[in-house]
């Protein structure tokens, strides 16, 4: 069973246009005149920012020969996760799809699964990339400025290393899924800047460390292992250059807008949770999406899954005061969503060292092999 790439002919005239997408949108850019700088936590991330820059060309050993077949069936060895898993279970479904499938149909959907989540960890870069774009232009602090520029660098690098990954390694890339296309659109379509950095730093990147931890947690293969921490130490200052800034503007919200707030984190939660039933997936093995969601969503291996992705979420928007505003309206849809447990895990804020002194040594020194912020996420296996 193999997969088809999409169908983009370069010899076609609307080829090009196929690849484009516009969003259009309306927004105030603020210029600040004001160069003081007295936000302590955003001048300390922007410290560590310029520090930690590193290369897709030079700090990633790019020889590295990838068999992705290979690389699946190691890492069912080594963690003792059968190939294809979450979706295997549904092999103990009957009547399911799936039923019949041997073991190297799950290792080909395996490879599949991997070219798809490396493809919307890539589509999700480029939106990451243009969000904090939008953030340097619309953000009225000096400091924001800065640190969103070296986030704006930051993100370039992560949709090149993502990109390279794919092309160089893989055998096939998928487009963008539905859920976080239009999660980015609604991101980039709002005035307000603030909703940016809710729905991209906090939302969007929270699921994303959580996700880049899981892949670290299972993959056994060392170049795409020394990427994820590489991307996964930047993220880290993402979400909490979000938080830093959140923080900030929260403290004088007034409680409807407040009440905004707490509506669209949920939405863009509701969005991605959505998003990991590998719907782009599916179709290509003759399977119907609508098949597939009345049986994956209530296996508890999926579940398991699901939840986890949000492990990074959850703590940041407690650390927000997004949880229990309005008698814990957030905290309630949380608790539906099963997800409530993670409320006091670590948040990303707290997880990075920036209470130390800027010019500390320590700080100065970059060393890839102990990168800060990188945290691998244990396998779920029940
Ligand atoms: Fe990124
Ligand atoms: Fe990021």
């Amino acid at each position: 069973m193999t997969v088809t790439e999409p169908d983009v002919r370069s010899d076609d005239a609307t080829a090009f246009d196929q690849l484009i997408a516009k969003v259009r949108a309306e927004f105030d850019t603020q210029f600040t005149w004001d160069y003081e700088r007295g936000r302590d936590g955003l001048n300390r991330l922007y410290e560590k920012a310029k520090r930690s820059q590193w290369n897709v060309s030079d700090d990633l050993d790019w020889s590295i020969d990838v068999d992705p077949e290979r690389m699946i069936r190691l890492q069912a060895e080594a963690t003792g996760v059968p190939a294809g898993f979450p979706a295997r279970s549904l092999l103990d479904v009957k009547g399911s799809p799936v039923a019949s499938w041997n073991d190297d149909q799950w290792v080909d959907f395996a490879v599949n699964s991997q070219c798809a989540s490396l493809s919307q960890f890539l589509h999700g870069e480029q939106g990451a990339l243009i969000c904090t774009a939008r953030l340097v232009e619309s953000v009225p602090w000096i400091e924001a400025k800065y640190y969103g520029s070296t986030q704006v660098v930051d993100e370039a690098r992560h949709v090149e290393a993502f990109s390279r990954y794919l092309n160089e390694k893989m055998p096939t890339t998928y487009p963008i899924n539905g859920n976080l296309k239009s999660l980015l659109e609604s991101v980039l379509r709002d005035e307000r800047w603030d909703l940016v950095y809710l729905g991209m730093q906090v939302v969007i990147e929270g699921l994303a460390l959580a996700a880049f931890g899981l892949m670290l947690g299972t993959s056994q293969e060392p170049l795409l292992k020394a990427l994820l921490r590489y991307v996964m130490a930047d993220e880290a200052r993402h979400v909490a250059f979000g938080i830093l800034s959140l923080q900030e503007i929260y403290a004088d919200l007034p409680a409807d807008e407040f009440r905004l707030r707490q509506e669209f984190a949920y939405e863009a939660c509701d969005q991605i949770r959505r998003r990991t039933l590998n719907a782009e997936l599916w179709p290509n093995y003759g399977i119907a999406n609508e098949e597939i969601e009345a049986l994956l969503p209530k296996q508890a291996s999926q579940q398991s899954f699901q939840q986890i992705l949000f492990s990074k979420i959850v703590p940041n928007c407690k650390k927000l005061g997004l949880l229990d505003h309005r008698d814990g309206w957030l905290r309630e849809r949380f608790q539906e969503m099963h997800v409530i447990q993670f409320e006091d895990w670590e948040n990303t804020a707290e997880a990075l060292s920036l209470d130390g002194p800027v010019n500390d040594e320590a700080a100065r020194s970059f060393d890839p092999e102990n990168l800060e912020g990188v945290e691998i996420i244990e396998t779920i296996t029940n």
